[in-house]
């Protein structure tokens, strides 16, 4: 009896509001050092053909002889979609938690009478919601195009520089990747700032500045980052 109690406790600790939080917080933060290394990495289009194909090549003899060919990437792979899955699920139980809690008015906060349904929640809920669909749809497109090499825009081939600089010559490739990498921008402008909050960051009003100002960082050096690339190549200054 007493048993049963202390895991029926233990089980509603790991899913309560505080621990979803921080989680969410914690996947969040793994994914974000995951897209400042690949938008480091993709610079190395600039450098040419044998560099970029070169650091892609890199990238799977990583750890060796000590692991198997492609050992680390696998590790970062099993990383990120285990982090990718708690984001996801802490999101969704959240959502849900708070749809019930509130009768799905969202609690009032932020109203005013110029936003009567709350600026800062229908501008959090449409960039962290709407954002993180179009980012995980964005995923799975880049997946089938540069991994995979199942959707080859402008040609296929084994080069990864060919197959990002084919794709890249196309306007709506590049439009697609645009639109994509402003929800990522837009979901990092919040999502860094509430984590940072959510794992207790947020202690002063001069601190509460701080983090709006490395959020926005954050989110502005990812997107440009990222975008720099395909622009490079669309107007002919790369490939
Ligand atoms: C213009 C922007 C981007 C470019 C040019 C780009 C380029 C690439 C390339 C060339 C690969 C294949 C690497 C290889 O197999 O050697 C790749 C893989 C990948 N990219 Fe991107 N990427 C971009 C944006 C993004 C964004 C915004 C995300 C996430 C939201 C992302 C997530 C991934 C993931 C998860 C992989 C798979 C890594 C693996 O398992 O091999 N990429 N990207």
């Amino acid at each position: 009896m007493a048993t049963r109690t202390v895991t029926t406790t233990a089980r509603s600790v790991w899913r309560s509001t505080v621990v979803l939080k921080v989680a969410m917080a914690i996947s969040g933060l793994i994914v974000v050092l995951f897209l400042l290394a690949h938008m480091y990495g993709n610079l190395k289009v600039f450098s040419g053909q044998a560099a970029f194909d070169e650091y892609s090549h890199h990238l799977r003899e990583m750890g060796e002889p000590m692991l198997p060919y492609a050992g680390v990437l696998w590790i970062i792979r099993v990383v990120l979609l285990v982090a990718i899955g708690i984001h996801i699920f802490s999101a969704v139980t959240l959502w849900r938690r708070a749809r019930v809690a509130t009768a799905g008015g969202g609690g009032g906060r932020y109203e005013s009478k110029k936003a009567p349904r709350g600026s800062q929640r229908s501008y959090a809920s449409f960039t962290m919601r709407w954002g993180g669909i179009i980012i995980v749809l964005f995923v799975v497109y880049h997946l089938l195009h540069l991994t995979w090499n199942t959707i080859a825009p402008g040609g296929a081939t084994d080069s990864p520089y060919e197959r990002v600089v084919n794709g890249f010559e196309i306007w709506w490739v590049v439009l697609s990747y645009t639109i994509a990498l402003l929800a990522v921008g837009f979901h990092l402008r919040h999502g860094v700032w509430a984590a940072l909050a959510s794992l207790g960051a947020n202690t002063s009003q001069r601190r509460r500045r701080q983090l709006n100002m490395l959020a926005t960082l954050v989110a502005v050096v990812v997107t440009l980052g990222f975008l720099l690339p395909p622009f490079a190549i669309l107007f002919g200054l790369v490939g």
